[in-house]
């Protein structure tokens, strides 16, 4: 079969339309996580956000055969305008999970019934990416509503995502020793970006000793 005349074709634009919604969506989420002294949740947003661009570049990149042309499809979108970070952490994981399970996953059946293997690649692949934003969006929205994005019931390692500080404690601080961050800023050591959780930091209570 030739793209031009598959639901394929749809399909990938269908994509290219969602993945451009979501990078809008959570970059309009990144503002308010900011609005909200949430900066570490902004950081969780934007990693999202470029994550969707490229998702977005790679379905895209197959339409290059219908240059100039237009490609009509329906489709369902969210309308997620409420302005809590709570709700939106939530909306995102709903979100992330249906396109997962459910809307990529059918991409790439008929994607592959049709005969498009590669294409039936992208899109589960994608949607294991989905799954993995659904459970990253979770474990932060879970940490928000128990109150332990910056508390934690035994010590453990938080770092200053502005400075790279970090601290031992069962809180993080209200700000950062260093460059003054709010505490927005922190993160658990065992999340913070390119770390290992059991590397050997210098603790600020070994100093002087
Ligand atoms: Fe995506
Ligand atoms: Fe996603």
């Amino acid at each position: 079969m030739e793209l031009k005349e598959s639901k394929t074709k749809e399909n990938l634009m269908r994509a290219f339309a969602g993945e451009s919604q979501a990078r809008n969506r959570y970059t309009f989420a990144a503002e308010l996580a900011m609005q909200n002294n949430l900066y570490v949740i902004k950081k969780v947003f934007d990693l999202t956000a470029s994550q969707e661009k490229e998702h977005a570049e790679v379905f895209y990149s197959y339409l290059k055969e219908f240059e100039g042309m237009e490609i009509a499809v329906d489709g369902s979108y969210p309308v997620n305008t409420e302005k809590t970070v709570e709700k939106q952490l939530q909306h995102a994981l709903e979100n992330e999970t249906k396109e997962a399970d459910e809307v990529y996953r059918s991409f790439g059946d008929i994607a592959l019934d049709e005969g498009f293997n590669q294409i039936a690649g992208k899109f589960y692949m994608i949607a294991d990416v989905e799954k993995i934003h659904a459970m990253r969006f979770q474990k932060f929205a879970e940490l928000l509503k128990e109150g332990k994005l910056f508390a934690s019931d035994v010590k453990t390692g938080w770092m200053c995502l502005n400075c790279g500080y970090v601290i031992e404690s069962t809180n993080a601080p209200q700000n950062c020793p260093v460059c003054d961050s709010a505490q927005g800023y922190f993160v658990r050591l065992s999340m913070a970006p390119m770390t290992e959780p059991e590397m050997d930091v210098p603790r600020p209570q070994d100093l002087g000793k």
